[in-house]
């Protein structure tokens, strides 16, 4: 199949709408010289993540150009390397600060966090740079507690030094995103040594933060901090800036129906009378929880997950070279009428009942297999706690049309997404 380079670079959600629409089990094409092969069902997706997860190894970006890959480096030395041992052992070392109990120790930061947040907005917000700040805060806050982590600074650093990423290049796009990007290679040594610095004092290993199973999962790498401040930093951004926009896309989708937002307010308030919400709430508000899971079906932060065949393999029975690349997107499989009827209408009741016929990766914003995320625990403990948090506190109307969806290193609005707040009377009572 003929796919233009620059189709892809500049707008992939169309490519990948076209490819899935095809309702092929793959789609083979080319991207520069590189050989790209299209995961186009449950099954496929399935047998990439999971089944064949061996064959395969993790790459952030596919990309017919070297530059691309080394100058957005910052991410995950270890956890994101490709080499499976060198996975393995920094997965299996950071697990302890994601365990059940660990995520739940976070519940009542993040809710302290959400509501000075809400308490703090004017007559109107901008959501996507409401939430990035609340996100940075808690990421901050939980992850990398007892450390002075500045979250601000961090972000800000962060977002100028991958300004321009796409998971898409080529040479021409990287060195133009580089030229518009001026100040990101200041950026990103600012960044790392904001970081190093805040990784200073903290215990190696006491199991208690991710902060601090980062550096157990350094241990062999202590002298080098620069590599230990990167995974540090990947934690922190694949943390922060998928939550974020995963926020950001569910108060612009509430804002539109008052009819989810009035239902997530009655659901905390009955749950909750009279009381912030805490950890043990998070899974007792199901249709919240729905709300959450149907944003993340229309929008999915991680909108493609990306492979390298490091063998000659197969997948769902075509052939494949070593070095071909496959990818998978949750946002063109999320959209397909064959699981998901009536699919661009944002409808939280498809997910409070039970679906027989719906393949498990009909959608899968969180990955698959042995590089599911690590955080999702977390993520959902957020996405419900803020989401009932603010909507008992305000009620919010779009000042426009919900801005469509560009696909950068996270799934953003393409322009902002601006929100009017009004206060309600009473946080505790059910009207
Ligand atoms: C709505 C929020 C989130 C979404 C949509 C999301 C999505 C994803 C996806 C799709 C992957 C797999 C990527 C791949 O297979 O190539 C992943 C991996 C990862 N995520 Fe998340 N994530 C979210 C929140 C978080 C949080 C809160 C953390 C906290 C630290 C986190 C940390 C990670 C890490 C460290 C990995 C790499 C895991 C590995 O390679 O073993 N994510 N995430």
């Amino acid at each position: 199949m003929r796919v233009e380079d620059r189709a892809l670079v500049h707008d992939p959600l169309a490519v990948l709408t076209r490819l899935h629409a095809l309702q092929a089990e793959t789609v083979g094409f080319g991207f520069g010289r590189q050989e790209v092969v299209y995961a186009g069902s449950p099954t496929a997706v399935e047998e990439l993540l999971v089944r064949r997860a061996g064959d395969w190894e993790r790459v952030v970006s596919v990309t017919a150009s070297r530059v691309a890959r080394t100058r957005f480096s910052y991410g995950m030395p270890l956890l994101g390397s490709p080499d499976p041992q060198t996975h393995r052992h920094a997965r299996r070392t950071l697990q302890p600060a994601f365990t059940r109990e660990r995520i739940a120790e976070t519940a009542d930061t993040i809710v302290a966090l959400a509501e000075a947040a809400v308490d703090g907005w004017g007559e109107e917000i901008d959501a996507g740079a409401t939430c990035g700040a609340l996100t940075a805060a808690i990421s901050a806050g939980t992850l990398f507690r007892g450390t002075p982590l500045d979250a601000v600074a961090t972000t800000a650093s962060l977002d100028a030094a991958l300004a321009g990423f796409r998971p898409f290049s080529t040479l021409g796009s990287t060195i133009a995103a580089a030229g518009r990007a001026a100040g990101s290679a200041r950026a990103g040594v600012e960044l790392v040594s904001h970081v190093g610095a805040a990784l200073h004092d903290v215990p190696v290993g006491d199991g208690r933060t991710a902060a601090s199973q980062v550096l157990a999962a350094a241990e062999g790498h202590l002298d080098d901090p620069g590599a230990v401040a990167r995974e540090a930093i990947g934690v922190f951004a694949a943390s922060s800036e998928t939550t974020s926009r995963a926020l950001t896309w569910a108060l612009g989708l509430v804002a539109g129906h008052p009819d989810v937002a009035e239902r997530i307010r009655d659901e905390t308030v009955a749950r909750a009378p009279g009381r912030s919400l805490g950890g043990d709430d998070a899974e007792q508000l199901p249709y919240t929880r729905a709300v959450m899971a149907e944003t993340l079906r229309l929008y999915p932060p991680a909108w493609v997950v990306a492979r390298r065949a490091r063998v000659a393999t197969e997948l769902a029975g075509r052939p494949v070279r070593e070095g071909t690349v496959a990818a998978a997107s949750s946002w063109a499989s999320g959209r397909d009428e064959r699981w998901w009827p009536d699919a661009t209408r944002f409808h939280p009741e498809r997910f409070l009942t039970a679906a027989p016929g719906r393949p498990r990766y009909a959608v899968f914003p969180f990955g698959g297999g042995v590089r599911q995320c690590i955080g999702e625990r977390l993520a959902w403990l957020e996405g419900v706690l803020v989401l009932g948090t603010v909507l008992r506190r305000v009620r919010l109307t779009p000042s426009g049309p919900l801005p469509a969806a560009h696909a950068g290193a996270s799934l953003e609005p393409a322009g902002p997404l601006l929100l009017q707040v009004r206060r309600r009377d009473g946080v505790g009572t059910v009207a």
